[in-house]
């Protein structure tokens, strides 16, 4: 365990301040009692913050189409990187499209990202007598804002008119986004909030292409590597923007002297989990662009625990030499991000 007032020494000599419970702890919401804050949640019943993570993530979703003129009715709907698929099932009861398909090449637990093993179907009626009891007619988040007081969203969605939509067909297709063709249909609307996990852009927008026609919407909802939390809680340093501070290099030996008896699952987390090489947002316009897909909208949440962690540079010497010297075209607006929501459309 990590002690308050470490330090890591850099190859160039310069001593880096390590604390857990001051750098990362403060920007982490809790997990399960008794658990590691690294530890995935163990395999029982979705919890009421699981839930409302769901429900706060449509709620925004139908808020940002809702915002950009874009009519949900009648269209089809693909989500790449589904996990349990309750987004494409909820959105699909809530809103007037027509079809949605939910896509993942992993099925529960079998990613670091993944849910615990559940029933698909006993969670989405759970979330819908949920949505019933609270909001009835309209998705209105001061109806269940408690439920997602550990989430680290800013993002507070309008009022949303709903309305429980039966019988519509919802389909998992066990695909990673690599191979996203073989659906073989094409989509108006297509979402994704898996990309920061996976490498080799340029191929998966070539693939996405090839699902898109003239008008599709492509909705990214993204944590950018260069945030506070972009290495997540698996792989996130105990040191303030620790994993811009570090080299690769630099980062492997932190992992062996603070964290040995998880080095290797940390390892993996980051240099297999997350994009690799890394890639800004910047970057992802122009592979976007480079495809037919124009940026259309774009709105940065700024993550909920930036006062408690955003003065902490203050610790570190030179942070802004390093990290220019690490990163010389870095954009603040990433570093100091919480969740990107970035909109494309196909031309
Ligand atoms: C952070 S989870 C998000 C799950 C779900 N989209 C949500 O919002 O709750 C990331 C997802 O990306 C999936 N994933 C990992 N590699 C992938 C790939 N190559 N193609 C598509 N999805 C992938 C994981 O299985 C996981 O379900």
């Amino acid at each position: 365990m990590t002690l308050k007032n470490n330090f890591f020494i850099k190859d160039n000599g310069q001593k880096l301040p390590v604390s857990l419970n001051d750098y990362l702890l403060p920007a982490l919401s809790p997990t399960t009692k008794g658990t590691n804050y690294w530890d995935s949640k163990p395999t029982s019943d979705i919890s009421k913050d699981q839930l409302g993570r769901i429900v706060l993530q449509v709620h925004q979703i139908l808020d940002i189409f809702s915002s950009l003129g874009v009519d949900l009715n009648n269209k089809n709907f693909l989500d790449i990187g589904t996990g349990n698929g309750m987004i494409p099932r909820l959105i699909l009861e809530l809103s007037g499209l027509a079809y949605s398909i939910g896509s993942d090449p992993f099925l529960d637990s079998e990613h670091s990202t993944s849910w615990q093993k559940h029933d698909h179907n006993k969670t989405l009626i759970e979330i819908k007598k949920f949505i019933d009891l609270k909001c009835k007619n309209f998705l209105d988040f001061n109806k269940y804002s408690k439920i997602t007081e550990y989430e680290n969203s800013t993002f507070i969605p309008k009022k949303i008119e709903i309305f429980e939509q039966k019988e519509k067909n919802y389909r998992f297709e066990n695909l990673g986004v690599h191979e996203i063709s073989k659906i073989r249909d094409t989509f108006d609307i297509i979402y994704c909030k898996a990309l920061e996990h996976i490498s080799n852009w340029e191929d998966a927008f070539s693939e996405i292409s090839k699902v898109s026609k003239k008008n599709t919407y492509f909705y990214i909802k993204h944590r950018s590597f260069f945030s506070y939390l972009g290495p997540h809680r698996y792989s996130s340093i105990e040191i303030p923007w620790g994993h811009l501070l570090l080299t690769d290099h630099e980062f492997k030996r932190f992992i062996s002297e603070f964290h040995e008896n998880r080095m290797v699952e940390m390892d993996r987390f980051y240099f297999n989990d997350l994009t690799y090489p890394r890639k800004t947002v910047s970057d992802m316009i122009k592979i976007a662009y480079d495809r037919g897909f124009y940026l259309h909208g774009i709105k940065i949440e700024p993550p909920k625990y930036r006062e408690k962690v955003f003065g902490k540079i203050n610790d570190i010497n030179n942070f802004w030499l390093i990290l220019k010297t690490n990163f010389p075209s870095l954009n603040l607006e990433e570093m100091f991000s919480g969740i990107y929501h970035i909109v494309f459309k196909k031309v």
